[in-house]
């Protein structure tokens, strides 16, 4: 049986969530402030590029089991579950999380909760969040203790949105252990299709739930980074990153994923969520426990100056007037985010050091616009190599790695390739004539 449900905040995570819990069988209203997000998203247009999710929020708006509003006194009044999805960036000059915008959610929400309502946070919150809003919430809502406050942490990728969140590996469900509510059984009756199919839930209480969400994330950069610093030490050693991944990436404790070295991790995720992690342990009194991801952050930040020095080297020790082709803009390939995107931290360093960058991506072009309208911004990945002294490959889109060495060879300056994900294959290259400098490979 559906549910009538609602989603509060239309951004990356809830306009996701909204059109996949309509995929579920939900009728879901899905609620912003933002006028012009909550316009675009009922003429069936999704503000980012996601695969697949423009189908499922069409066939949802014209199946009448989606929409979306501005009024929260709607959206009080449509369902008894509340989805929290808002942001939570990192705060400006600190390391911490920016919690403004769920604040502002509980706070419009719990004046016009006047029957009983389960809300369900999935935003990703320092540890201890939870159980102030429940105490906010239940001290504001007209029905008091009958508003039920819960943690169910996202662990989506972007890129596989959809998929993560309707074939998730595992779903998490956070409650207040001293007020046994309907949290539990709504999630069940929420999710029964995905339980139906075996993906495990793990009921916790508040705080473990919270955790569990950035200690993941920190786990992955964590793993990225580790093998970033094994790449400085294979290229010292003459010895290949890539083979050493896939020899310990057999080992099952270890596996082989996320063991891609290159020019590290961006995203709206992992950087923010690793730094506020430091700061609540910080908070806690156990910032020793976490001082490892300083360094794991520090690692990773170091991927981009090691790039652009790299490239100064290549073209002959001077990027002033250089001609650079940056293949890649988005923080990773399947999205046109550029949030802390690496590839564009390095093309707009080596811009600002006196290259002449161009800069190519299948996406994210009209983002990166946004964020450096400075730089030069080329249609095709052969444009942006015409008469280039170096072509550098920043995220792995599969159209890069189709690239054809010997076609592009007549249309460069130089025939020099610099791999910052590690996504071609070298022998070809070097076989087409090319230089071939790869991250922590020979
Ligand atoms: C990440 C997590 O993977 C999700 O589980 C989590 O739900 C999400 O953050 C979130 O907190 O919302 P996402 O930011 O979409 O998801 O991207 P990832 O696929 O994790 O990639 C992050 C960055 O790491 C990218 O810049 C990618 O290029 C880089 N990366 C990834 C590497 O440099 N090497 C690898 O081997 C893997």
């Amino acid at each position: 049986m559906g549910h009538r449900i609602t989603v509060l905040g239309t951004g990356y995570l809830g306009a996701t969530h909204a059109a996949s819990m309509a995929e579920l069988g939900h009728d879901v209203l899905g609620v912003d402030v933002d006028p012009g997000k909550v316009a675009k998203l009922n003429d069936g247009e999704v503000p980012f590029y996601e695969p697949g999710l423009q189908q499922i929020l069409q066939a949802h708006l014209a199946g009448g089991r989606l929409r979306f509003t501005g009024s929260y006194a709607e959206a009080a009044a449509w369902g008894d579950v509340h989805f929290l999805t808002v942001g939570t960036p990192q705060k400006t000059g600190e390391l911490s999380a920016d919690l403004t915008a769920v604040e502002a959610v509980i706070d419009s929400l719990a004046p016009l909760l006047t029957t009983p309502a389960v809300v369900l946070g999935k935003s990703t919150v320092p540890v201890g969040t939870a159980a102030v809003l429940g105490a906010r919430l239940r001290a504001v809502a007209p029905a008091g203790d009958e508003v039920e406050l819960a943690w169910n942490p996202e662990f989506l990728r972007e890129g596989f949105a959809v998929q993560d969140t309707i074939h998730p590996d595992r779903l998490v469900l956070g409650v207040d252990a001293d007020r046994p509510g309907t949290a539990e059984r709504l999630t069940r009756e929420i999710y029964a299709q995905l339980l139906a199919e075996d993906v495990p839930l793990l009921v916790t209480d508040l705080a473990t739930a919270e955790l569990a969400k950035v200690a993941a994330n920190a786990f992955l950069a964590t793993k990225i980074s580790f093998i970033n610093a094994i790449a400085d030490v294979c290229e010292a050693a003459g010895a290949d990153v890539v083979r050493l991944a896939d020899a310990i990436g057999y080992d099952d404790r270890i596996g082989r994923r996320f063991l891609n070295a290159g020019i590290g991790f961006g995203g709206g995720c992992l950087p923010k969520d690793i730094r506020a992690f430091m700061a609540r342990a910080g908070e806690l009194g156990v910032g020793h426990a976490m001082a490892f991801l300083r360094e794991v952050d520090n690692v990773n930040m170091s991927r981009r100056a090691a790039m652009v020095e790299r490239t100064r080297l290549a073209v002959g020790g001077s990027l002033l007037g250089a001609r650079v082709a940056v293949l890649g803009a988005a923080f990773k390939p399947d999205s046109d985010d550029v949030r802390d995107s690496p590839a564009l931290n390095v093309a707009g360093q080596m811009q600002l050091q006196g290259a002449a960058v161009s800069v190519y991506d299948p996406k994210a072009t009209e983002s990166c616009r946004r964020v450096f309208p400075t730089l030069t911004y080329a249609t095709t990945a052969l444009e942006a190599c015409t008469r280039a002294d170096a072509v550098l490959v920043l995220t792995e889109w599969e159209e890069f790695r189709q690239l054809a060495p010997e076609s592009l060879a007549g249309q460069v300056g130089a025939r020099v390739v610099i791999d910052g994900r590690n996504c071609l294959d070298p022998a070809r290259w070097r076989a087409a004539g090319w230089t071939y400098l790869g991250v922590g490979r020979p």
